[in-house]
């Protein structure tokens, strides 16, 4: 693996935008996971707007349905951002596919690479998994709202050699000479830039123009049964519409899909 650029707060506030230089960014070299300890300061009211925690390395970096995400010194970046945002709790979906948006945005403005989304967390590069998004709201349960919004981002840049039950999926950006500090800073300015509308029908054109699974066979597990259908649309709130050979139409809203890459010739 090759090491990537140190991580500094002073590099980061140097790439934000004017209007979020002010946010509260904090470094670590190992923390559990960076979800973790943003979520516990919500718990105990220690957050900000755009309070952002970022570790070198995570011993306990985790995924959705309880996977744990790689997450090497110095090869990658892990981090969360806390969004002070009061949603319903059935719209804070909508942060994961905006948080996927900034981070597409963010690459292919320092690499010129076209990373893509695989519905509804993942970013791919070249048919290989780059990058996990994890979203998690503390909920205030006086109004069901959410109290403010975690969204967590692992992103490989450089990270080679990868645990034996991801090899085949896992990839990075390859990119030796991106800095992290720049992007960390340019997933920010796009991540809180695209939430301040967050019904915005825009953030879900943009999203569905850089989906990989759009027009695409796909497998879904549900209630224990696997099916095969073709992912036709993505709607407002963030589902994934599907077809069967039958033309019978399902919503998926959380469910694990998978591409089969070797079929789509990709
Ligand atoms: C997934 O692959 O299902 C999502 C992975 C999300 C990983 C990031 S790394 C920073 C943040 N801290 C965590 O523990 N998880 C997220």
């Amino acid at each position: 693996m090759t090491n990537l650029n140190d991580l500094s707060e002073q590099e980061i506030k140097q790439n934000l935008l004017e209007q979020y230089k002010n946010f509260d960014i904090q470094i670590f070299d190992i923390l559990s996971s960076t979800n973790d300890f943003a979520k516990d300061l919500i718990n105990s009211n220690k957050f900000t707007d755009g309070t952002t925690i970022i570790a070198n390395t995570q011993t306990g970096g985790r995924g959705r349905f309880a996977r744990t995400f790689f997450s090497p010194a110095n090869t990658g970046i892990y981090f969360s951002a806390i969004l002070e945002k009061s949603l319903p709790v059935k719209d804070v979906s909508l942060i994961t596919l905006i948080s996927a948006t900034a981070v597409c945005r963010a690459i292919t403005k320092l690499t010129n690479l076209n990373p893509q989304i695989k519905w509804i967390n993942d970013i791919y590069l070249n048919n290989k998994k780059i990058c996990g998004i994890l979203v998690e709201n503390i909920c205030d349960f006086n109004n069901m709202k959410s109290k403010a919004i975690v969204s967590g981002i692992g992103i490989n840049i450089s990270t080679k050699d990868f645990p034996k039950d991801i090899q085949d999926k896992a990839g990075s950006i390859m990119c030796d000479k991106l800095s992290r500090n720049k992007l960390i800073a340019e997933i920010i300015n796009n991540l809180f830039d695209l939430s301040k509308d967050v019904y915005s029908k825009k953030i879900i054109e943009e999203y569905k123009s850089l989906s990989l699974v759009l027009n695409k066979e796909i497998t879904y597990t549900k209630d224990n049964k696997i099916y095969t259908a073709t992912a036709i649309d993505i709607n407002d709130t963030g589902n994934l519409i599907v077809m069967d050979d039958n033309n019978n139409i399902s919503v998926l809203e959380s469910e694990e899909i998978s591409i089969n890459f070797a079929e789509q010739n990709l």
